[in-house]
């Protein structure tokens, strides 16, 4: 069997990268090959995948994300969610066309069920059992990144800024990686960025996760998500709830700062409906608003106050909603608001590369968090190993 150090001492590794966000739509994968790390790290993409979760996984990660939640449910999908992770992770070195063997590592994020970073302690909880990602692939894998943040005295999130600073800082021009999953999150990369104690990176409130719960209701659970934002298109947005719903606490906070489905998800669209009394693609609409202007807000308040960094790199299932994209790009304004697309790296596939670099740098030693980002007082190397079967 290959070692750990046998993979380690290797100049260049071969890496599956996984990621299931809080949409709980399906799990993005990637393989890359990676030559070096920290700031040496290159990266080439072999292959993207998104492998949809099976409707019965699906409504059993809902059933998770409900505070009465039963313990027999979360051991069983844990265990039930590794195995797809497994096949999800086959699939996309199937579509690359090599050969299993010649994979390295493995990088999970798995699925979060619980943030809860204000929590007393501060705690998290991704699931997707790597012993069964580990053995069905016969590669071994690190997941369960979170938590040695969160031990280091950080918010466990976001995690992916490092990956940010290695990937796409630029030389002579500031960028703002904007990722748009179901909660929306930024990293700021001035110009000339190489290391992480220059960079600030937090959540910045509700990406598509309330567009996603309104559409569920609206469509009787028939629709997942507004597509190319059309029904919020058809709508009028309501300025008065937008401007109410900005008050929200969360948006006046300073990072180092993240949220969760615990404070934009079902609950709180089912109190803006009560209280509202909006509906339809009025509903849509205001939600859409809403979600552009308290990502616009974090910007213009906390990552780009003095307004340096021109560019704007969307990733994330958002990308797709161009209604949310056309009310981004007026309230970003003057900054250019691009898919990542045209960058080189697939939108839809940033984070899952995002974890394949941080599984390159755990294996290398090194401290996969921004301590900026998260909060912690302590670099901290992530991740938990699952090796494979003998
Ligand atoms: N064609 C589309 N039109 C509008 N929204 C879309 C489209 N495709 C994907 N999305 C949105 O993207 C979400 C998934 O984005 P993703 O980046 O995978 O989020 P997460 O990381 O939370 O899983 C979907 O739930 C949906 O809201
Ligand atoms: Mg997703």
């Amino acid at each position: 069997m290959r070692t750990l150090i046998d993979i380690a001492s290797k100049p260049s590794r071969r890496v599956v990268g996984l990621m299931t966000g809080t949409s709980a739509d399906g799990v993005d994968a990637v393989l890359v090959d990676i030559e070096g790390f920290g700031p040496t790290t290159e990266l080439e993409l072999l292959a993207q995948k998104t492998y949809p979760l099976p409707d019965e996984l699906r409504a059993d990660l809902f059933l998770l994300f409900q505070p009465e939640a039963r313990v027999d449910d979360l051991c069983r999908v844990n265990v039930a969610l590794g195995a797809v992770l497994a096949d999800a992770a086959l699939a996309v070195i199937d579509e690359s066309g090599v050969e299993s063997s010649s994979v390295d590592l493995i990088g999970s994020h798995g699925q979060t069920v619980r943030h809860l970073p204000q929590g007393s302690p501060p705690s998290t909880l991704q699931i997707g059992e790597a012993a069964m990602i580990a053995h069905h692939t016969g590669i071994a894998t690190i997941a369960d990144f979170r938590p040695a943040d969160m031990a280091a005295g950080g918010e466990g999130a976001p995690l992916v800024p490092l990956a940010d600073l290695l990937l796409f800082a630029h030389e002579d021009q500031g960028r703002l990686m904007l990722n748009i999953g179901g909660i929306a999150n930024v990293t700021a990369l001035p110009a000339g960025a190489d290391s992480s104690s220059g960079i600030l990176a937090f959540d910045l409130g509700p990406g598509n996760a309330l567009i996603d719960a309104a559409v569920d209701h609206l469509s009787g659970g028939r629709e997942r998500y507004d597509a190319g934002g059309r029904r919020a298109a058809g709508g009028e947005a309501n300025e008065e709830w937008v401007e109410r719903l900005m008050k929200h606490d969360f948006f006046r906070r300073p990072p180092p700062k993240s949220t969760g489905r615990e404070e934009f998800g079902t609950e709180f669209l089912a109190q803006l409906m009560i209280e509202s009394g909006l509906e339809g693609a009025d509903l849509l609409s205001t939600l859409t608003l809403f979600t552009a202007r308290s990502i616009a807000a974090g910007i213009l308040r906390f990552a780009d106050p003095e307004g340096n960094l021109g560019e704007v790199w969307v990733s994330g299932g958002g990308v797709h909603n161009n209604h949310l994209m056309a009310m981004l790009e007026d309230e970003l304004a003057p900054r250019q608001v691009r898919s990542l697309d045209d960058l080189g790296v697939p939108a839809d596939a940033k984070e899952a590369v995002a974890f394949a670099v941080l599984a390159n740098e755990t294996l290398m030693g090194r401290a996969g968090n921004v301590m900026a980002a998260t909060g912690a007082g302590a670099g901290a190397v992530l991740g938990k190993i699952s090796m494979p079967s003998v």
